[in-house]
């Protein structure tokens, strides 16, 4: 594969979440990175702020990443990285400093919803989260009830001005491109995938899997529009948001 791939979820440092339990699963899922062509990596451990403060998840974060820095298999793997997290919601969100949460020093914030309902004050928190000058990226947007349900709530998230990505992980399941995930791309709500990867065992990395399937299904152009979107948030940039198109329900199938 000519380009290389970008990983902005994934639950690698050792030790801090229900990821990598020790320095030898980090190593075994960064191995797997590697084979799968990734070259760049945002560590995105779970956090909550309603459970701990972000000034104690910093600590132990970087205490993790600290550790894995420390060993001579990962220096060698030479991967471009950047710390972050993955955070989960909470109207609390309001009053917290959020920056060492971003993707290293960008404005780039992902954020992970509730399974089963759909949050009181979640447009009130994600207006906030935005007009403090951050852009909050939607966790794996298929793991929604509320979403899939209703895929208008993913295009007023988008048209406020979030990013969204589906996990690889979706689109190996169900590769038909008429399933939902696909027409997020298409409709230009979903902006990239990641592995979110937990476990060579149970959640490995399959970023390029998930890839193949896209180039298979919707063409190179949507393959380089992703991955390149990806790239882009790496590094800080912008992407480009004007293609977006509002879900309309025909005879009960979103179109
Ligand atoms: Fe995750």
């Amino acid at each position: 594969m000519a380009r290389t791939m970008t990983e902005l979820h994934c639950h690698i440092l050792p030790g801090i979440d229900d990821g990598a339990k020790d320095i030898e699963c980090s190593l075994a899922l960064l191995r797997e990175e590697k084979k799968q062509g990734v070259e760049s990596i945002v560590f995105t451990p779970h956090f909550n702020i309603d459970k701990i403060s972000v000034e104690d998840f910093v600590k132990a974060r970087n205490n993790a990443y600290q550790k894995l820095s420390e060993n001579e298999e990962f220096k060698k793997m030479n991967f471009s990285t950047k710390l972050a997290s993955e955070v989960y919601f909470s109207v609390s969100l309001d009053k917290a400093n959020l920056d060492d949460l971003c993707f290293g020093s960008s404005d780039y914030i992902l954020i992970e919803f509730p399974f089963h309902f759909k949050p009181h004050g979640l447009t009130y928190m994600i207006d906030n989260v935005i007009n403090r000058g951050y852009t909050p990226i939607i966790a794996h947007v298929e793991r929604y009830d509320y979403v899939s349900k209703d895929p208008t709530i993913l295009y007023d998230l988008v048209e406020r001005g979030c990013l969204a990505h589906v996990n690889a992980e979706v689109l190996i399941r169900d590769s038909s491109k008429s399933s939902l995930p696909f027409k997020y791309i298409k409709w230009g709500l979903v902006h990239f995938i990641c592995s979110d990867c937990h476990s060579i065992e149970k959640r490995p990395p399959n970023i390029e899997q998930g890839y193949s399937i896209i180039r298979k299904k919707l063409g190179e152009d949507y393959f380089d529009m992703l991955t390149g979107n990806a790239e882009r948030v790496f590094n800080g940039k912008r992407i480009d948001l004007s293609e977006i198109k509002k879900p309309r329900n025909f005879f009960g199938s979103w179109i």
